[in-house]
């Protein structure tokens, strides 16, 4: 398979074939997505939940996402690697060069930043400066203590309409990618179909030109008792890991996850 690159992307986009994005966190997780096929490697900052047990994903510093990079770089062959900006990394024009430079240099092909509108300018800065952005919309994990818990977000007209606008204007400020994480269905549809570039979905229906889950998540294991709706195990039906990874990739290229139960409505 040739390297994925965002013209790689752009186009799966263009034909209507579905994204398949993984989180991945090392080197032989990286080497056994890449064999299932999936696309992009995303280096979630949710490694602060997974991997070191913390309650939310604030505690992860810049650091921890560049060592992660780096080992997932090293197992890598061919897919897109996407490295997380954790909590306040772009939290102005000046920080998220910094780190952008940070992540880049230490193996990523693209940068995920969790933020909406107010992130025009960033984007524009970066993708001037040679860094690919993916901004991260609806829930981000980062504003819990805004938001009051883990809830769907653009729920209410006006949020949707804001959340629809940014899209836009993210965009067209050269934002290379979207993520759409817990949000109605129909608005993750409305989006999708508004903008040229790739949107991918966790928790916002099978409308999006993409999907990601977490690793530990899809492979059934966790530190809690509670499974986000939008979660399938896909080790249910499978004897090993590469295989789950497999089936998961199958079924995003089919279109068979995520199922309806997996989406939120309005
Ligand atoms: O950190 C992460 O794993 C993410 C995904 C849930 C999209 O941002
Ligand atoms: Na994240």
């Amino acid at each position: 398979m040739p390297d994925v690159t965002l013209t790689t992307l752009q186009s799966l986009k263009q034909k209507g074939e579905k994204i398949v994005m993984l989180t991945s966190y090392d080197a032989i997780f990286a080497r056994i997505a890449c064999a299932a096929g999936v696309e992009v490697l995303l280096i979630g900052d949710s490694l602060g939940m997974v991997l070191q047990g913390h309650d939310s994903t604030l505690p992860v510093t810049i650091a921890d996402i560049a060592y992660h990079t780096a080992s997932v770089k090293r197992g890598n062959q061919g897919a897109l690697i996407l490295a997380d900006l954790p909590f306040m990394a772009a939290a102005t024009e000046e920080r998220i060069l910094a780190n952008s430079t940070t992540l880049m240099q230490a193996g990523a092909h693209m940068v995920k930043a969790e933020g909406g509108g107010w992130l025009t300018p960033s984007v524009r800065l970066l993708a001037e400066r040679g860094i690919p952005v993916c901004v991260h919309l609806g829930l981000t994990p980062q504003a819990v203590n805004i938001f009051g818990g883990y809830k769907v977000q653009g729920r209410h007209e006006a949020q949707a309409k804001k959340m629809l606008e940014d899209a836009q204007a993210l965009e067209e400020a050269g934002a290379a990618m979207l993520l759409l994480e817990c949000v109605p269905s129909e608005l993750a549809n409305r989006i999708t179909q508004a903008v040229r570039i790739p949107v991918i979905g966790i928790g916002a229906g099978a409308g999006t030109d993409g999907q990601v889950l977490v690793l530990h998540d899809m492979l059934g294991l966790s530190l809690g008792s509670h499974t986000p709706k939008f979660v399938r195990n896909f080790m249910q039906d499978q004897h090993d890991i590469p295989a789950a990874i497999g089936a998961y990739v199958k079924a995003v290229k089919s279109g068979e996850f995520p199922a309806v139960e997996h989406g939120f409505n309005a």
